[in-house]
């Protein structure tokens, strides 16, 4: 399949939900932002206000590109169903092996090539989880990672935690 391309995952298909599927490749940032773009898209068009399309992006957006730094191979999937987004990242690569010491804000294992185009700050886990509504991290060392990220497309309240 080639980059950015997507298609509906019926396998995943939950309740009727539709699920858009996108490859993501290590090292290759000719992937990076496709399933974000769409997402942002897709949210745009069901009239869902701007801070929680940005909230989403950015979620979305950073979970993409740490499969691209740090795996090898994985794919970014998301739906809409009902008021519930989810959008599910995961990758084949060296898995995480402290999760808590990931989270912090400014730890990284970036490799000198990804902090050459300024990624590596160790700040995409920890902004993630300010903008999501849930997030969970299921690794297996030397096997790979799954984020899985939730926000609730109607709770404008929760917008004002990100001003
Ligand atoms: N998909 C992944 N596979 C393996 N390790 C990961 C993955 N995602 C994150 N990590 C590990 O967690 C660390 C922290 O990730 P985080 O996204 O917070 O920062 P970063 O990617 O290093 O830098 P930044 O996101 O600021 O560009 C990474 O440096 C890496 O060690
Ligand atoms: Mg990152």
């Amino acid at each position: 399949m080639s980059s950015g391309e997507k298609r509906e995952d019926t396998d995943g298909a939950v309740n009727g939900g539709q699920h858009i599927y996108f490859p993501l490749n290590g090292g290759d940032f000719s992937d990076a932002g496709a399933g974000s773009k769409s997402l942002r898209c897709e949210l745009a068009a069901l009239g869902v206000p701007a801070q929680l399309i940005r909230r989403a992006a950015i979620c979305s957006f950073e979970a993409e590109i740490n499969v691209i730094i740090h795996a090898v191979a994985g794919s970014l999937r998301y739906s809409i169903e009902g008021e519930t987004l989810t959008i599910t990242v995961t990758d084949m690569g060296p898995g995480i092996k402290d999760v808590g010491l990931a989270m912090k804000e400014g730890y990284t294992t970036a490799p000198v090539w990804a902090r050459e185009f300024g990624w590596g700050s160790g700040m995409g886990l920890p902004n993630i989880k300010k903008n999501a509504d849930a997030l969970s991290i299921d690794s297996v060392p030397g096997e790979g990672t799954t984020l899985e990220i939730t926000i609730n497309l109607k709770t404008p309240q929760l917008n004002a935690r990100q001003e």
